[in-house]
């Protein structure tokens, strides 16, 4: 098979930033429950972890930031925790969406939103609109999203709109510009808050090649000296994509390393 049967990409300096961190924020629930809170009060401490997150993701020079805010499969949740849970994304969309825009940062918003009541689709999509042109940071927020629904919306939007496809091969780099973000560069570092060694239906495609980060540590408690080891953790990675260690020291030895 050729080198370009594989869409996974050049290799990143070693050392160098990521350019690409997505989050999976768990343990919202056992924080608040440690605190013998209501889970609700667990969720709404995690929003200024994000808060925290984005600010420390702009110190470092990072500029994608995706977060697994609602998963497909959490519908299966008490019917009360979900409905929290969306009040939550409208007040916080509609409390934080002028800062995000001031701070020059770009929200984008990826899975499934048919399924949310029309007040919450129209706002997600007028505060992409806002904020389309911005260009510190691209946050990402991943919301009744699942890397199977990704992967098959984009396989039926490829063959809705280049139906004579239907009877040919069809290859990542025609898939690639269908999938959700298919205009991102694929995360260099995915983390997991919350203990949970899992992927749990996240970015299937986009994490093919991405260094894996699991702490502990409870989304709430989730503050920048948490993204700086994170970080660290990544820039003493040595990524390969499928070559030598030889190779890789060859060709992407870095002139000096960005040290945070
Ligand atoms: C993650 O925290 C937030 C969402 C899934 C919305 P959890 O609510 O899963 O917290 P734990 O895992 O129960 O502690
Ligand atoms: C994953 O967390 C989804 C989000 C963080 C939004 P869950 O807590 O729902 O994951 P599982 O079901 O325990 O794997
Ligand atoms: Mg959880």
């Amino acid at each position: 098979m050729s080198d370009n049967s594989s869409s996974t990409l050049a290799i990143p300096e070693v050392g160098s930033i990521p350019k690409h961190v997505a989050v999976i924020m768990d343990g919202n629930g056992r924080w608040a429950r440690n605190k013998l809170l209501p889970r609700i009060a667990g969720h709404r401490k995690g929003t200024d972890a994000v808060r925290a997150l984005v600010k420390g993701a702009i110190d470092l020079g990072i500029p994608y930031v995706t977060l697994f805010a609602f998963s497909s499969e959490n519908w299966r949740r008490p019917a009360e925790e979900v409905s929290m849970l969306m009040q939550l994304f409208i007040t916080v969309l509609k409390k934080e969406i002028n800062r995000l825009h001031r701070n020059n940062i770009r929200l984008k918003v990826i899975g499934d939103i048919s399924q949310f009541d029309l007040p919450l689709q129209d706002l997600i999509r007028s505060s992409e609109q806002l904020t389309q042109d911005n260009t510190q940071l691209t946050l990402t927020i991943a919301a009744n999203y699942g890397g199977r629904w990704d992967i098959l919306q984009a396989m039926n939007a490829l063959l809705k709109a280049e139906p004579n496809k239907e009877d040919k091969m069809i290859t990542e780099n025609d898939l690639m510009p269908y999938l959700s973000m298919g205009d991102l560069p694929e995360p260099d570092l995915f983390i997991r808050t919350g203990g949970e060694k899992r992927i749990s239906n996240f970015l299937l495609w986009q994490l093919a090649y991405t260094e894996l980060f699991f702490t502990d540590t409870l989304w709430p408690d989730f503050n920048e000296v948490n993204l700086r080891e994170a970080v660290l953790s990544y820039q003493s990675r040595e990524r390969r994509f499928g070559r030598t260690s030889e190779q890789v020291i060859q060709t992407s030895w870095p002139s000096v390393s960005t040290a945070i």
